[in-house]
């Protein structure tokens, strides 16, 4: 390996989902919906819910997993970065919490607020990190990357338009420096449709202009607001977009990928996605039926999985597909 050709590797991988299932038979009992609906439009029959650990435990967690896996030290780690939009506190970030669980002390660590890209904005940047020689700067030879999504914290489960969808987890990958890895990538956003997905930022108090402090209102309607249709429509156009891009900027066809890992948002979506882009179902593997959607985590809990059971055979070309919130997009082209 030169300095010329430095990649970023997937080494290793972790994850946390927690036990308790919530079946759609018990969400029946909380909102007007029935098990046929909810697997017809989503594919979901259950998902797991998270009562009572903090983000930072399912996050640390599923990082010391990954960890563990990769055979390094914390003191490997040169970065280390959480994808979440449900943290537990505005400030610190998530990932200052891990890099302190983990004693990874030779790392610098930042959140990124990037929704269900969240995992390929952040192998983005790790790639970047990675890949490029900065004189006068630290070199970035392994990153930590954690997507944790407690997301039954903010669904809204009075909404059975959304809180049928959302599952709690986290995910996490160890990134290194190697000839193989990230073949191409293609990033988007799509601003102008941010007010698809909003979970409204709480706030303690305001002061006036004159200088009174005053309570805050509540806000209208506290938790996830979702306008499902524009986003499946979204993800239908964006996700075979970024993926022919993707794959073309790789020189790869559609035949050659090994796995395409899709964010799991929807199975209507993974499947319209399929017949699009004309992939072969069977390579393309799926956990939105025992988890639901837990945004940023889904893939990197994906990609566990598949490691743990030893699908994933080093050489295999994946193309990996996030979008959500933001509205991002965006697909990462690696090999294992
Ligand atoms: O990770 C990224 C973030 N989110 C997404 O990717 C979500 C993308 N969107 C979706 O997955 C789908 O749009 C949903 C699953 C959210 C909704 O499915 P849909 O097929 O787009 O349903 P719809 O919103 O068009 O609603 C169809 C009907 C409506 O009734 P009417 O107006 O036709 O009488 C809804 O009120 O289904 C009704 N409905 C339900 N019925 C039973 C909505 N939610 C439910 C429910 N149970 N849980």
């Amino acid at each position: 390996m030169t300095e010329n050709n430095r990649r970023a590797r997937i080494l290793a991988t972790g994850s946390y989902v927690p036990e308790f299932a919530l079946t759609n038979e018990a969400l029946c009992r909380m909102v007007d919906t029935s098990d046929e609906w909810i697997r017809e439009r989503t594919g979901i029959r259950e998902r797991r819910i998270n009562p009572n650990l903090s983000n930072r435990e399912m996050a640390s967690t599923a990082a010391k997993r990954a960890l563990e896996m990769s055979g390094l030290s914390p003191l490997d780690l040169d970065m280390i970065i959480c994808s979440t939009i449900t943290n537990d506190n505005y400030t610190p970030s998530l990932a200052c919490y891990v890099q302190g669980d983990l004693g990874a002390s030779n790392a610098f660590a930042f959140d990124i607020n990037a929704g269900c890209s969240g995992f390929v904005y952040a192998m983005e940047n790790a790639s970047a990190f990675i890949s490029s020689s900065r004189p006068n700067a630290k070199a970035v030879n392994h990153v930590l990357i954690v997507c944790s999504e407690n997301l039954s914290r903010i669904t809204d489960y009075t909404d059975r338009s959304s809180c049928v969808l959302f599952g709690d987890g986290a995910g996490a990958v160890i990134v290194g420096a190697d000839e193989v890895g990230v073949l191409a990538s293609y990033m988007r956003a799509d601003g102008k449709g941010a007010n698809s997905i909003v979970a409204p930022a709480l706030t303690a108090a305001t002061v006036t202009e004159d200088g009174r402090v005053e309570t805050a209102p509540p806000v209208e309607k506290p938790g996830l607001v979702m306008n499902g249709r524009e986003v499946y429509r979204f993800a239908v156009r964006a996700v075979p977009e970024a993926f022919e891009a993707g794959l073309k900027l790789a020189g790869l066809t559609a035949d050659q990928l090994d796995y395409a890992i899709l964010h799991q948002a929807n199975l209507r979506i993974i499947n319209a996605v399929i017949d699009r882009l004309g992939l072969d179902p069977a390579k393309v593997p799926f956990t939105i039926d025992r988890y639901g959607n837990t945004s940023s985590a889904c893939i990197p809990v994906l990609l566990d999985e598949m490691n743990r059971s030893g699908k994933l055979k080093r050489g295999d070309k994946l193309a990996i597909a996030g979008f959500g919130s933001g509205l991002t997009y965006g697909v990462i082209v690696t090999e294992w």
